[in-house]
């Protein structure tokens, strides 16, 4: 007998746009993310230039890489920046007290990082220290950064190799004040922010978007404190997620190894990012209704147990369909509520909780998430367009979620693009999609799917989980017929 549709409507588009800084990235010095990552040694064999790994450049550059946030996380708040310039074997050593007790040469600092943006042809997003840092250390690195003139901090900046300011834009002040970052309340913390955000001055030619540590996860008295009392001052505020597996930080369940029941609690909480952008957006909204104030959710990611074997500092774990669908899901969020949200970053780029590649010695591997920023990188700055649906319900149990998320955008050649997440391992999904005064009259696509959801990519067997050409999908009259494997990330071309 005959399939039930779900009927899905696309409106034209408004005037929202989906900014590009929604797909950014995070590198912290964590692990083996820096160090071991993009960083290899002086003597290494693997193509580099200035010890920059060349692969993954390559790799970053396909799926366009907007932003790169650094050098934390936590270790932006004992990070004492003039540490990190200068001749290399004359800088100090410190211990990394977040990540594994690590000693850190500081051979990676400033002057590496905007280099690596700059070969990136990525947007820097850096993050001071408030917690253990003082207002004039701060004051001093956008003075270093992006002052274009006669200066103290100007003369030792061409001292060592630079002339011209880099001038950098995405400023954090602070990061998790609430946490690793101080442990602050967030009256105490917004007094703060405006000492701190005085002083890193706007240098002509080089304003700053100063960007206010915010909440962790649903801390709602977090958001709505900081907007009370700095929300004139900000360009945005932060939000950090993280999807834990089983809801417990102690024992959060392994990258690779779980059952249907485990893999429903994950996505379970994975769509939690959309509440929680709601509710911080609601909040937001109350206090600055004209939404100039960007919602920055710059940490999210699945967040597993380590690799057994590796140390527990390093947040290392493998990647797999499962977390593909996550990011799908997640980006989807973003793109849906892209009026507030400006800026997102997931942690973190290489080696590092829900990585887009995983190094061995001279191997890489990109993992299936990877493939998804891959399909999705033809949303940035594309216009949004609007999409109306009721999702059919993925039940375990006696539970539900949503099987299907999806968010549009249309490009500046007028392409529309489409992308659809099931998240039911068992049934796939049909659609009837009409499309309210757009025009089009071809569909192509690409799929990211796998046999099972545990499936990974190794060292062995690097292309296990990859991108595929699509052909569920066609046009019949004017309306858009697609049929969506279960567990699958598919994104559609219409022109
Ligand atoms: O991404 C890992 C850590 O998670 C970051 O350092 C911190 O900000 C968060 O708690």
């Amino acid at each position: 007998h005959a399939q039930s549709e779900t009927p899905l409507t696309i409106k034209p588009a408004g005037d929202q746009m989906v900014s590009k800084h929604i797909y950014g990235h995070f590198s912290e010095h964590l692990g083996r993310c820096i160090y071991d990552g993009f960083w290899v040694d002086e003597n290494s064999t693997i193509p580099n230039k200035g010890r920059i790994r060349l692969d993954i450049v390559d790799a970053l550059k396909k799926i366009k890489v907007p932003n790169l946030r650094w050098p934390g996380g936590c270790f932006a708040d004992e990070y004492h920046w003039r540490d990190g310039i200068g001749p290399r074997n004359q800088r100090p050593k410190m211990v990394n007290t977040n990540w594994g007790g690590v000693t850190e040469d500081n051979s990676f600092g400033t002057h590496e990082f905007l280099d690596l943006c700059q070969t990136l042809d990525c947007e820097p997003y850096i993050a001071g220290n408030v917690g253990s840092g003082t207002v004039e250390e701060m004051a001093k690195w956008v003075e270093y950064l992006n002052f274009d003139g006669v200066s103290p901090m100007t003369a030792i900046r061409s001292q060592n190799g630079r002339e011209k300011p880099w001038k950098v834009s995405f400023w954090g002040v602070g990061n998790e004040s609430w946490g690793c970052g101080g442990n602050m309340t967030p009256a105490y913390y917004s007094d703060l922010y405006r000492r701190y955000a005085t002083y890193a001055r706007n240098y002509p030619g080089a304003p700053l978007k100063r960007i206010a540590s915010g909440a962790n996860s649903d801390d709602y008295n977090w958001t709505e404190t900081c907007m009370k009392n700095i929300g004139n001052q900000m360009w945005g505020l932060t939000l950090h997620y993280y999807t834990i597996p089983t809801g417990n930080w102690g024992k959060k369940g392994s990258a690779t190894k779980f059952d249907e029941a485990q893999y429903f609690s994950t996505m379970k909480n994975c769509l939690k990012m959309e509440e929680l952008v709601t509710k911080h957006s609601a909040i937001m909204d109350k206090y600055d209704p004209k939404k100039k104030v960007a919602l920055v959710v710059d940490e999210w990611g699945i967040w597993t147990d380590v690799e057994p074997g590796t140390n527990p500092g390093f947040l290392y774990q493998q990647n797999s369909l499962r977390d593909a669908l996550i990011a799908g899901t997640t980006l989807n969020i973003f793109n849906n509520h892209s009026d507030r949200v400006k800026v997102a970053n997931l942690a973190q780029t290489i080696n590092v909780l829900q990585a887009l590649i995983l190094t061995e010695k001279d191997k890489m591997i990109l993992t299936p998430t990877y493939h998804v920023f891959d399909l999705y990188k033809v949303h940035q700055d594309a216009r949004y367009l609007p999409i109306a649906f009721t999702s059919p319900d993925y039940t375990v149990g006696d539970q539900k979620i949503p099987a299907l998320n999806v968010s549009a955008s249309q490009d500046a050649s007028g392409a529309i693009h489409i992308s659809l997440v099931n998240l039911d391992p068992n049934k796939k999904i049909a659609l009837s999609t009409v499309l309210d005064g757009l025009k089009w009259s071809s569909v192509t696509g690409q799929i990211l799917t796998s046999a099972k959801l545990t499936d990974v990519n190794t060292f062995s067997d690097s292309d296990k989980v990859h991108n595929a050409k699509f052909t569920g999908a066609k046009k019949s009259g004017n309306s858009l017929k697609v049929e969506l494997p279960a567990q699958s990330v598919v994104v559609l071309e219409l022109k």
